[in-house]
């Protein structure tokens, strides 16, 4: 009994280092790239957390809130396996087209929804089809929230399917880049095993938005990448 017990203990001491040193993955150092999921959580999102976990690769989702109620688990889930979680909007709406307050509800039920599934509101947004401007930015602010885009699309939704959708992250990935694509396009994660496969060859640590920032805090209002 003695012995499990300090067995018990030096494993978890030992296990924790290892824990911390991959939350520390310096991208000033090696070259990273962060793959980005929108739209979720969704059927498929389950199948795709398995993977990344399996790949001990981490990823950034940005989840819509409506969906969030609907699958409340999946996004706690995401948030407990160390992905990084961002707010797609309550419905998923253009938001530019919107007035003031009606981009401030989006942006206000879509955190409450995220944070009463995962148990913290994200500082993070990324404006459904990228449409965004300004005022939308300045809005987000007061929800304390950065905006972040994408330094590439596969349009994966547009492809739907999963080699052309593997050719297409190949195509753009790129050091620091940040690449979009949907955890709700079942090709997308039909394809997934082959792309991580393919950029670990490459030599890419596959990590979420604020590490690929180098964990400097995201401010509110800001786009990123910039
Ligand atoms: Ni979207």
């Amino acid at each position: 009994m003695l012995i499990q017990g300090l067995l018990a203990v030096s494993l978890s001491v030992t296990g924790a280092p290892a824990a911390a040193a991959q939350a520390k993955t310096d991208c000033a150092k090696v070259k990273c790239l962060a793959l980005t999921f929108d739209d979720g959580p969704g059927k498929t999102t389950p199948a795709l957390l398995d993977l990344l976990k399996k790949e001990r690769v981490k990823a950034t989702f940005f989840l819509v809130g409506k969906a969030v109620e609907e699958r409340p688990a999946i996004a706690r889930r995401a948030a407990r396996e160390g992905h990084a979680i961002g707010n797609h909007t309550y419905s998923h709406p253009s938001l530019p087209t919107l007035f003031d307050d009606d981009i401030l509800d989006e942006l206000a039920a879509a955190q409450e929804a995220i944070e009463k599934a995962v148990g913290r509101a994200p500082a993070m947004f990324r404006p459904p089809y990228g449409h965004t401007d300004d005022r939308v930015r300045y809005l987000a602010a007061q929800e304390d929230l950065a905006e972040v885009l994408w330094t590439g699309t596969t349009l994966d939704w547009d492809l739907r399917d999963a080699k052309k959708i593997k050719a297409a992250v190949l195509r753009l990935a790129e050091r620091d880049g940040v690449i979009l694509m949907h955890d709700t396009v079942p090709a997308t994660v039909k394809a997934m095993p082959g792309i991580v496969k393919e950029l670990k060859k490459r030599g890419y640590h596959l990590v979420t938005v604020p590490t690929l920032l180098r964990g400097k805090k995201l401010e509110a209002g800001v786009s990123y990448p910039e």
